[in-house]
């Protein structure tokens, strides 16, 4: 069109050398708008080629990426689903709160009242005798922080509550390592009193019956001072706690830190670790496993065990309280320590014996809390009935038995080692 247009326009373009120059230029620009169309021709094919295969590998990606993401919102969910059923808090009533020692028996329980109780809970524990499996059923819970620290070594966080619980409670634990359960009653206490001086935070100490020693007066009411021997295998856990009442009066008189002070007395439940190596859970794994229940001296010495649920509220009342001075939390109800053993045999319908072993050093021959104190001033007092305790003990340790005969790890053997050179004879 060009061309044509060209040779007609203009009149000189009849001359043969014109003429042959435009036929040229005419040529090439055929040849260019032809190459041109070529070109864009074959870069829309090529692009709508790419393009289609492009979407056919979208779209496969897409067919594999679907079910996937479908799965991880299953997984959302479970996990989301998970907790169990926690109130909600108004900020004004909701407090942050530490445990120290939560992720053990009686912590973890704690944990889980005061979370289902709307609360925001750290859970500090450096796992000597407590485990995260304890409180894994919070992990990931927006209100829930477990925190791998010893409480010898000093923390630094903001918090309302502390509820001191940290230290080794039974006595294989706290005689394992003497030292280290006098630096942690002693060092770790100080330090929690310095973190509650600092944060304007309430402390509750888990003090023990303990502190009375081997009693003289019967049952002991919290004025009784005790009778402990300084020097025993004891002393470590009996001394530390007492010198860690001391602290929490020093800092209560000199610094103004509200203290509250539980004199815990015998008490167990689910979670108590299978190697505690006190009274019940002894009786009871004994029991299950067939094996004769020990008795040391004539089980004559007596015994009166809360359930751990008991143990927990009467924590919380007494840390809302304006109760300062110690306080009994334990369950009157006394036994004898053959009593106990007979009682579980026949719970758990074991064929067990019961065994006599020669008396253990410093044991103590009665122990029975007197808390006329914490029904008075805290309204509180045990109401889950023995039976009842031990029943639910008795099914934890089935199925921890259970667990364990199930995870247990059973080394392959190894392959036998081919040695090079000469053949020995074996
Ligand atoms: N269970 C009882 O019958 C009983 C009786 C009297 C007093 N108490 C007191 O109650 C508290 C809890 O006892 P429990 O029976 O749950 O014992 P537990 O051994 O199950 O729990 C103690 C927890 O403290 C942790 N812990 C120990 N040393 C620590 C350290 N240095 N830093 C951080 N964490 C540390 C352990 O790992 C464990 O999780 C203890 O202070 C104990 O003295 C318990």
């Amino acid at each position: 069109v060009t061309g044509s247009a060209l040779l007609n326009a203009e009149p000189q373009m009849r001359y043969p050398k014109i003429r042959g120059i435009y036929g040229i230029i005419l040529f090439l620009l055929s040849l260019t708008a032809v190459w041109g169309n070529y070109v864009n021709m074959s870069f829309l094919l090529n692009r709508s080629i790419q393009e289609n295969g492009e979407m056919k590998l979208e779209r496969k990606i897409e067919e594999i990426v679907e079910p996937l993401r479908e799965k991880i919102r299953d997984l959302e969910k479970s996990f989301t689903q998970k907790y169990p059923p926690v109130k909600f808090l108004s900020e004004k009533d909701r407090k942050r709160i530490l445990i120290t020692g939560g992720a053990g028996f009686v912590g973890s329980h704690l944990t889980d009242k005061l979370m289902m109780d709307g609360h925001e809970v750290t859970v500090v524990d450096n796992f000597f005798t407590g485990r995260k499996r304890n409180v894994e059923h919070w992990i990931g819970h927006e209100n829930f922080e477990l925190i791998n620290h010893d409480v010898v070594e000093p923390l630094y966080i903001e918090v309302d509550q502390i509820y001191h619980l940290a230290s080794p409670a039974s006595p294989p634990n706290y005689m394992y390592n003497p030292i280290k359960t006098l630096k942690t009653n002693t060092i770790g206490t100080l330090n929690m009193l310095g973190l509650a001086k600092r944060v304007g935070a309430r402390l509750l100490l888990a003090s023990t019956s303990e502190v009375y020693g081997d009693p003289e007066v019967h049952p002991q009411s919290e004025e009784y001072w005790g009778h402990v021997n300084p020097i025993g295998p004891r002393a470590c856990y009996d001394e530390g706690k007492r010198v860690a009442e001391t602290m929490c009066y020093a800092y209560m008189k000199q610094e103004g830190v509200e203290v509250r002070v539980a004199r815990i007395f015998n008490t167990f439940g689910p979670r108590m670790h299978m190697n505690d190596g006190r009274v019940v859970s002894n009786f009871i794994l004994q029991a299950l496993q067939g094996e004769p229940l020990t008795v040391y001296g004539s089980g004559s010495q007596t015994r009166a065990f809360q359930y751990v649920s008991d143990l927990v509220n009467g924590l919380v009342v007494l840390m809302n309280s304006n109760v300062s001075s110690p306080v009994n939390l334990g369950n009157p109800e006394e036994h004898t320590i053959l009593e106990f053993a007979q009682l579980i045999k026949d719970l758990v319908g074991s064929g067990s014996e019961i065994q006599f072993l020669s008396e253990a050093q410093d044991d103590p021959q009665k122990r029975k809390p007197d808390i006329k104190k914490a029904k008075l001033m805290l309204g509180w007092e045990p109401v889950v009935p023995l039976e009842e305790g031990l029943n639910k003990a008795i099914h934890y340790f089935r199925k921890e038995l259970e667990y364990q005969a199930n995870n247990q790890y059973i080394p392959k053997p190894k392959p036998a080692r081919i040695k090079k050179g000469r053949t020995r004879h074996n």
